[in-house]
Order: C-alpha cells, then sequence, then structure tokens
C-alpha cells in the first residue's frame, strides 16, 4: 500500500482553546476508528502562535502527529517587523506551506518571493509542501512535495474531478522530478479517496474539513 499525506490546513482560525478541544477530541475519536498510522503522515497546519503550545501537547500525549506552518519568512532572523523566519519555527514543525493560492492573491507573494522562501525552507525544514494552482506554476528546486491546488476549487464545494487531478499531479512529477504530489481544494470524507485512490496522488490538504476534528478523523479513516 502506499503512503499518504494527510494535511490539514486550518489556515486563520481556532483559538488557543478552540485548537486543543480539537485534539482532546481527536484523541478521544482515535479509539473509535482504525487508522493505518503505518501508510499515513497526519500533518496539522495551524496558527504559528499555536505551534509551541501544541507540539508540547503532541509530544506528551504521544500522538501520531506532525506540525506544520502555513508560511515561512523569506527573510532570515533580525529586523524583519512581523515575519517568522524559519530558525524559530523549525523546532515546531517538520513540514511548511509555501505560496498558497490566498498568500499568492491577498498578498502578492509572486515567483521571485516564492524562490527565496523555498529556498530558505528546503535549506532548514525537513518537508516543505509547495503550492501550486496549475501544472503551468513553477516549482522551485529542492522541493519535494507539491500540494496542486486549483483557485476553483478552494473552498467552493466544487473539487477538480479526480481524473484531472491525477493528470496534473503526473505531469507536475514528470517535469519537475518531484516524487509526491498531493491535491487540495474541497476536500471532504466523502470525496477524499476517490482522490488518493489515483495512483500519480500521494495525499491531500484539507481546508475546511479539518476544521471539525470528527470530519476529518473520517478524512484520515476513508484516505
Ligand atoms: P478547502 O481548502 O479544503 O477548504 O477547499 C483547501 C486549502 O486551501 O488548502
Amino acid at each position: 500500500m502506499k503512503n499518504l499525506f494527510i494535511v490539514a490546513n486550518w489556515k486563520a482560525n481556532k483559538t488557543e482553546e478552540e485548537a486543543l478541544l480539537w485534539f482532546k477530541n481527536i484523541e478521544e475519536g482515535l479509539s473509535k476508528h482504525t487508522i493505518d498510522f503505518e501508510h499515513k503522515e497526519i500533518v496539522v497546519c495551524p496558527s504559528v502562535f499555536l505551534l509551541p503550545i501544541l507540539s508540547h501537547y503532541i509530544r506528551t500525549q504521544e500522538l501520531p502527529m506532525q506540525l506544520g506552518s502555513q508560511d515561512i519568512s523569506q527573510f532570515g532572523r533580525g529586523p524583519y517587523t512581523g515575519e517568522v523566519p524559519a530558525s524559530l519555527l523549525h523546532k515546531y514543525i517538520r513540514f511548511c506551506l509555501i505560496g498558497h493560492s490566498e498568500r499568492r492573491k491577498l498578498l502578492h507573494e509572486d515567483d521571485k518571493i516564492l524562490e527565496k522562501k523555498a529556498d530558505i525552507a528546503v535549506g532548514s525544514i525537513a518537508l516543505p509542501i509547495f503550492c501550486v494552482e496549475s501544472h503551468k506554476q513553477k516549482v522551485p528546486e529542492g522541493i519535494k512535495i507539491v500540494a496542486y491546488e486549483p483557485v476553483g476549487a478552494i473552498g467552493t464545494g466544487s473539487p477538480d474531478t479526480p481524473e484531472n487531478a491525477r493528470i496534473v499531479a503526473a505531469t507536475l512529477k514528470e517535469k519537475y522530478d518531484i516524487p509526491y504530489v498531493l491535491y487540495g481544494g474541497s476536500v471532504t470524507s466523502q470525496n477524499v479517496k476517490s482522490f488518493t485512490s489515483m495512483p500519480s496522488i500521494d495525499g491531500v490538504l484539507v481546508g475546511g474539513a479539518s476544521l471539525d476534528p470528527l470530519e476529518f478523523l473520517k478524512v484520515v479513516e476513508n484516505a
């Protein structure tokens, strides 16, 4: 059986209390679900301010989960007000998202900025996940995981077709020599299997459906 990455992208949601309650619910729910953790890597990407407390929680409760950040600074440590550089983050995370379409659009992150971020992440974060909206967007060197997220599918309830996602994932793998491609955009517990059963798709990036712990557990179980 192949290995899958199931990545929760909480975006700008959840207070500290809500985040801890989510993890408590996941912990309780785990006993009721049969999840093959050997072959499924579960990653949660919360707001950056939650990383220390959640990393502590995951460690002390020995939960089979990893953390990721939703972004990484293009700068190092120093006079960059508001930025969170890789060197301050890396102790809490194994993964980080780069180039999510919301950041490309709302924060005007272009190829040049994303290349700097990827460069920094590749040198300091175990597994950066570079997001693209199509196979035409550039993937920087050194990236091993790409998330294909077509804009029209994000948060709309209208996912891409599994067949099209399969083709784009296969094209990305071939074009950039990438071992892992994830699909993201309106993934739910109902449709997840249609994507993860595709031979070129190695997991999913889940936004809205990851906010409810029980729905997220179902996504993981059904993947
Ligand atoms: P969605 O978001 O699952 O709510 O469509 C996915 C994402 O933006 O990563």
